[in-house]
């Protein structure tokens, strides 16, 4: 039996509310695999701030490197300047911890709400980059306020950031049955990146001959996500597409609240952090209305990552059962949980 030192950053809104949750069918599963969770609690977000002005100190980021893996609920709150907590807590942790690849799962599990009409078998998984793009924060503003002003956010695409992420995702697709990989980027506009992508995939392609490769641009690829989102299996893609698509397939697929992530350090040189897609979703937070589903999903795929695949796969059957027998009547976030720990409980058959 080992014990798994992990860090809880519940965060800020519904992150707390969905991550008591998660917490509990983690351990309620962890028990029955013969593991156990040594968890620290960080007081990170909002409140932190209003005490203190701290965001990230570095000794708590130290002390985070410390773990085995994190779980994280949101962050991000009206009362803080938006960009904050975001880009100095959020974001911070994906750099500092060399989060290249952005996990992100999407599958319309039978039952599950979906605007779609006949959405057919959908099952696909979004590698987003990470640690690049536009997220790094190059760029600036000069003469703010006034009419002359000028804003830049300069994307950054290095060949050695591309092609790390674009061997993990051609990795996945060989591992997945239909073996299929999508670039999705803007190369007939983004030419600079867009090429360093392109060819970085072509040349990498070469080392896998069963995978089908196919591109599309990025605004092309929102609509084959509503239109035909089966036609999807692995989609690779830049930091900042790979978080639009990623709400959108959340949309279509169930919704944001089950839609799950991880932020996968495939080097081990650092602990992953898992956490649902969703935000801190100020407009519901405090009623008991978020469904910690999202969160509990992500503490499949850490249990995936830590090599406990069994385990992930007994909360993904308790969720698909809950999922499908869930009516019109509107739970609670604890009901929900409740309701998935059973289910776990239970023994549901992991099919
Ligand atoms: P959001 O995801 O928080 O909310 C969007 C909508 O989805 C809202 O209507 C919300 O009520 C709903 N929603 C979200 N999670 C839900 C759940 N589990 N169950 C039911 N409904 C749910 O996105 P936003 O409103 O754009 O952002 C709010 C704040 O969260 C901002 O500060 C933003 O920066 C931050 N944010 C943080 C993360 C993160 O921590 N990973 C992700 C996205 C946004
Ligand atoms: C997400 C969020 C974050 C992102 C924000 C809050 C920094 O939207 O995890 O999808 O843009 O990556
Ligand atoms: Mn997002």
């Amino acid at each position: 039996s080992r014990t798994y030192k992990l860090a809880v950053i519940p965060g800020d809104g519904i992150g707390p509310e969905v991550t008591a949750q998660a917490l509990k069918v983690l351990d309620l599963v962890a028990a029955e695999h013969g593991v156990a969770f040594d968890k620290t609690e960080f007081n990170l977000g909002a409140k932190r701030w209003h005490a203190t002005g701290e965001v990230l100190p570095d000794a708590e980021l130290a002390s985070i490197r410390t773990h085995d893996a994190i779980l994280l609920g949101a962050v991000g709150d009206p009362t803080v300047p938006s960009g904050t907590l975001e880009r100095g807590l959020l974001l911070k942790l994906r750099f500092e911890l060399d989060h290249y690849v952005n996990l992100r799962p999407s599958k319309i599990y039978p039952g599950v709400p979906t605007p779609l009409a006949n959405p057919g078998v959908v099952d696909f998984v979004v590698v987003r980059e990470g640690t690049e793009g536009p997220y790094v924060g190059n760029g600036g503003a000069i003469r703010v306020g006034t009419p002359q002003e000028l804003a830049t956010e300069v994307s950054v695409n290095t060949a050695f950031g591309v092609e790390r992420v674009v061997r993990d995702a051609f990795a996945r697709a060989q591992a997945r049955p239909r073996k299929k990989l999508t670039l999705v980027h803007k190369n007939n506009v983004l030419v600079h990146a867009g090429h360093l992508w392109t060819r970085t995939v072509d040349a990498v392609a070469t080392e896998f001959p069963d995978i089908a490769v196919d591109y599309l641009h990025v605004d092309a690829a929102t609509i084959f996500l509503v239109t035909d989102p089966s036609r999807f299996d692995v989609i690779v893609t830049d930091n900042l597409f790979g978080d639009i698509l990623t709400d959108l397939a959340a949309a279509v697929t169930g919704g944001i609240g089950v839609a799950a992530s991880g932020n996968i350090n495939p080097d081990g040189t650092a602990p992953s952090m898992f956490e649902p897609v969703h935000g801190s979703a100020p407009d519901i937070a405090g009623q008991s209305k978020a469904d910690p589903t999202a969160a509990i999903l992500s503490a499949a795929l850490l249990l995936d990552h830590l090599g406990l695949p069994e385990a992930a796969a007994q909360i993904n059957a308790a969720v698909e059962s809950d999922i499908a027998s869930r009516g019109t009547s509107p739970r609670s976030t604890e009901e929900v949980g409740e309701a998935i720990a059973a289910r776990v409980a239970g023994g549901v058959a992991v099919g």
